[in-house]
């Protein structure tokens, strides 16, 4: 841990206290100059510290910054997020846990950016990733299985999402399949699934996540179809506390999918699912579907009885879809 990291400790222990620096110095084994110069910098990161002569400094307040320190403190997950990678603007961070993988970063590396230049979504569509404002991250996982048995990842990267969303808000999102979550018929979240393979082993996933917190208006062109928990609840949402949260869920779910397969995340899956009895249009491969959504298969694959009752699967990646 940093010296920085270790002063921001003491001062969160005390929160309500003054600590002084002669405390600080004894403590850390540092000098006066420098507790100054780090508690200049903390200061500069957004942290309210107090400082009275003969008193000390004291903790005001924590900004609502995705810090490495912040998500760490508390997170009592044994493998995702023990790594993180932090950064103020990115390209992508998809692009950038794809460099980290490649160069040997272990599973459950944490990729996360204030803000995305070239946020990518599924079907070559960007991701609107402003400052501050939502999470834009991505998980790298090193999966001992084949290529063909990824395809639930992302489902259960969404079960964790509306998991967490609902823990920190009180606010359940829907999910859309195969991966979409929406609250009042708009989207809240994408993931995006990206991987490095051979035929027979996967080298690594990237599993990105993008979702809308605490923004408060949109591009005209997606406000139709977009939205966030802000706009939809009515209230600001701790971005770290959600962050936190889907990092613990998402461990959970993961673990139970290497352990007893997809069916129990399956189950959970489709207990928020909003796509499932009821009629729905899917484009795949340049043709147009319409029927009863009627089941979501063990691969994934939604199942769709069509009008003249022949039962269809449809492979999520490969399609998009309506209700109607
Ligand atoms: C979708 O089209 O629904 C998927 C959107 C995925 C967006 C996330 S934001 C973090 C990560 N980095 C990216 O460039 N994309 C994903």
């Amino acid at each position: 841990m940093s010296k920085k990291a270790e002063i921001l400790k003491l001062l969160k222990n005390g929160r309500t206290e003054y600590i002084s620096g002669e405390d600080i110095c004894q403590k850390l084994n540092v000098s006066r100059t420098a507790v100054w110069k780090h508690i200049k910098i903390l200061r500069e990161e957004g942290y309210g510290i107090d400082a009275v002569p003969h008193r000390g400094y004291r903790l005001l307040n924590v900004p609502d910054r995705l810090y490495p320190d912040e998500i760490v403190d508390g997170l009592d997950t044994s493998f995702v997020g023990k790594e993180v990678f932090f950064y103020e603007s990115l390209i992508s961070t998809n692009r950038e846990a794809r460099d980290l993988a490649l160069g040997g970063a272990c599973e459950g590396t944490l990729v996360v950016a204030e803000e995305q230049a070239g946020g990518r979504g599924r079907m070559n569509r960007g991701w609107y990733s402003p400052r501050g404002s939502g999470i834009h991250c991505s998980l790298i996982l090193r999966p001992d299985i084949e290529p063909r048995q990824a395809p639930p990842v992302t489902m259960l990267t969404a079960v964790a999402v509306a998991s967490a969303v609902e823990k920190v808000s009180g606010i359940a999102p829907g999910i859309k399949w195969p991966n979409d979550l929406l609250l009042d018929g708009k989207k809240i979240c994408g993931i995006l699934t990206e991987m490095n393979a051979e035929i027979e082993r996967i080298n690594f996933l990237v599993v990105g996540m993008g979702l809308n917190i605490n923004t408060d208006h949109f591009p005209e062109e997606i406000k139709d179809a977009a939205t966030s928990l802000y706009l939809a609840g009515g209230s600001r949402v701790s971005r770290l506390d959600v962050l936190r949260q889907y990092l613990k869920e998402f461990e959970h779910y993961y673990r139970q999918w290497m352990e007893y397969g997809f069916e129990p995340v399956l189950d959970e899956w489709k207990k928020r699912c909003v796509t499932l009895n009821r009629p729905v249009r899917i484009s795949a491969s340049r043709e147009v579907w319409e029927g009863w959504a009627v089941d979501v298969d063990s691969t994934g694959a939604l199942v769709l009885r069509t009008a003249d009752g022949e039962l269809r699967s449809f492979v999520a990646g490969e399609v998009s879809l309506r209700t109607v």
